[in-house]
């Protein structure tokens, strides 16, 4: 079986156990100022894991691109990926535990579909802490399916808790676990007994909480599944591989990385390493280059992420020896291994490509221009009789020029110089606690933040991107925005600075609507329906898809200011946003103007 295959294999089972397709989601999220990439396919999902009602119904299903930085170290081994697609289906308060566990135990064992050995599974369950019970409940659906008790290990939250942030749905998983040792699994080996070879495939978590805060834990009115199965992981067992790296998933990459740097894969350990590191962080660079929602290289939030793995693929195609740009190359592998998944790919090819190779030509610049440093620095650094450059130097090199450590440590070494790595790292983590605290600030709102004045921003995002088309003309298209619960940022394509003039109409028309206090009412319908309406579709990209068209105005058929496909939620009318300011207008990147402006005194929801 193929990578394509399965995830054809997983839809169908599922459709097949009516569930509704909903693939095709960004790899950036919207509105969600928590997270700067989707990171698990529930992701998307939130608002409707939180009680709204999805359009599509109660049992859906996909498979879902997504981008994890946070063991982005540990990338380059044989199982871990920064860029990996995830395999989905979810019941919203339609089917719980019971059924959960008989689909995932069928899918799995069963010769019509997968077809696995069940002597080489094992799982988990939650173990029970002060916070939910002990979950002898999917314990029990695993035996009445054959489980035997000995394969079942119980483990504490660290283990078998999932929630997505430190706000949001949450609760109990169950994980389930396949062998990759040797032969058949001893008699009473699984997750609990032997770590190392029992590998993660699939995660079905039962999620019955929503965490408002650290102390608080509030039952979900409607409890609901959400499962996870690792494309890749599971892609690797099913052709008995020991790495990801060696199935048609990376070959045709890992192939153009030897072709480009005439080293054999698996002659040289480090440089293997090298190899894995290159496919992983190429193919993750093209997918966030070339999303539907796609970002550039950048100093801040995602785009910095796409900067690093941009730069960390030079070094090491560097250290591989190649010495020109070479990762729109790999990208051309990239594009045609998974456009048929993603044809956005496909559709953003010369873009990703052009911002590849530009992003990589002026790092190969900045790293001349640190070795010109270096050799700048080199008559003071000889005045040091100790001939040790200190950690702060190399660590400054590091952070101003992207100069690495291991090339400062090349140079010296050149000179008779060692470099003090300790004071390198001591104030590489100093770097670090800072950038922390920030992020901590940043994930502090949660994951599922829904407060009323988030929704309200929401509702302000449509009615500007209305006002902006009718004072700038329809070339005007939203190119992402981000909320949280001090401001909006909205991006969208414009080829000038908007004049004073202009963008003192824009913030006129708004709040003209928002006294006009207009209802917002919402309908279910088609695409194509949505689109016959004249709703903006920008993201939505599956024709005879059930969607949520949001309308601003008296009449949603023939009288209404904004119309747009949209999952929600939103205010009930606009009195409810209050006075909207447009603080900023500036640029964004080529082509893309950004819109900073913030909303006060609305009235309550629910009023
Ligand atoms: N959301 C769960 C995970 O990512 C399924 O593991």
């Amino acid at each position: 079986m193929t990578a394509n295959e399965l995830r054809s294999k997983y839809i169908e089972f599922f459709k097949s156990k009516n569930h509704v397709e909903i693939s095709g989601q960004s790899l950036i999220p919207e509105n969600d100022p928590s997270v700067l990439f989707t990171m698990a396919g529930m992701h998307p999902l939130v608002p409707y894991l939180l009680g709204e009602k999805h359009p599509s119904g109660t049992r859906l299903t996909d498979y879902q691109k997504c981008i994890r930085t946070g063991d982005i170290d540990e990338v380059g081994d044989p199982s871990h990926l920064t860029c990996f697609e995830m395999l989905g289906n979810w019941s919203l308060g339609d089917y719980f535990k019971k059924e959960s566990i008989a689909f995932s135990y069928e899918f799995l064992t069963s010769p019509k579909w997968l077809g696995l050995d069940p002597k080489k599974i094992s799982v988990t369950v939650f173990a029970g802490d002060d916070n939910a019970p002990r979950d002898e409940e999917a314990a029990s659906y695993w035996k009445e399916n054959g489980m035997p008790e000995d394969k079942i290990a119980y483990l504490p939250a660290s283990d078998n808790w999932w929630a997505a942030g430190p706000t949001g749905p949450c609760g109990p998983d169950t994980e389930i676990f396949y062998w990759v040792g040797e032969g058949l699994p001893p008699v009473g080996s699984n997750k609990g007994t032997d770590s190392a070879n029992w590998m993660e495939i699939w995660n079905n978590v039962f999620m019955q909480y929503n965490r408002v805060d650290e102390k608080t834990l509030l039952p979900l009115e409607k409890k609901n599944v959400d499962t996870g199965m690792g494309l890749e992981r599971t892609n690797c067992i099913l052709q008995g591989k020991t790495s990801v790296y060696l199935t048609e998933v990376f070959q045709p990459i890992i192939a153009k990385i030897e072709e480009l740097s005439s080293y054999k894969y698996g002659t040289d350990a480090e440089k293997d390493k090298s190899v894995r590191i290159i496919a992983d962080h190429a193919r993750a660079s093209v997918f966030i280059i070339g999303d539907q929602r796609g970002v550039s290289p950048s100093n801040v939030g995602a785009g910095y992420v796409l900067r690093r793995l941009i730069r960390r693929a030079v070094r090491h195609g560097m250290k591989l020896g190649i010495e020109k740009a070479f990762l729109a190359e790999i990208a051309e592998s990239v594009i045609e291994n998974f456009k048929i998944a993603y044809s956005e790919l496909e559709q953003n090819a010369e873009k990703i490509k052009k911002e590849l190779t530009a992003e990589e030509t002026k790092f190969r610049e900045t790293l001349k221009k640190g070795e010109n440093e270096f050799q700048k620095l080199l008559p003071n650094l000889m005045k040091n009789p100790k001939k040790i450059i200190s950690g702060k130097v190399a660590y400054n090199l590091y952070e101003t020029y992207g100069f690495p450590l291991e090339l400062t440590q090349e140079l010296g070494a050149e000179n008779g110089f060692t470099v003090d790595i300790e004071g390198f790292k001591a104030a590489e983590k100093k770097h670090q606690e800072a950038s922390k605290s920030l992020d901590a600030g940043k994930a502090k709102g949660g994951l599922a933040e829904q407060s009323d004045t988030t929704t309200k921003y929401h509702t302000a995002t449509h009615l500007l991107q209305q006002a902006l088309v009718e004072v700038l003309g329809e070339q005007v298209a939203q190119k992402g925005s981000n909320i949280n619960n001090e401001r909006m940022r909205f991006d969208f394509t414009f080829e000038r600075p908007m004049t004073k003039e202009e963008i003192q109409k824009v913030q006129d028309i708004v709040n003209e609507k928002i006294k006009e206090d207009l209802p917002v009412t919402m309908q279910v319908m088609t695409l194509d329906e949505a689109k016959a309406e004249g709703a903006r579709a920008l993201f939505a990209n599956k024709y005879g898809e059930q969607v949520k068209v949001y309308t601003i105005g008296r009449d949603p058929k023939t009288d209404w200011f904004s119309k747009e496909v949209c999952g929600g939620p939103h205010v009930q009318h606009t009195a409810q946003i209050g006075d909207f300011k447009i603080e900023k207008e500036q640029s964004s990147s080529a082509g893309v103007r950004r819109i900073r402006a913030t909303i006060s005194g609305g009235l309550p929801l629910e009023s």
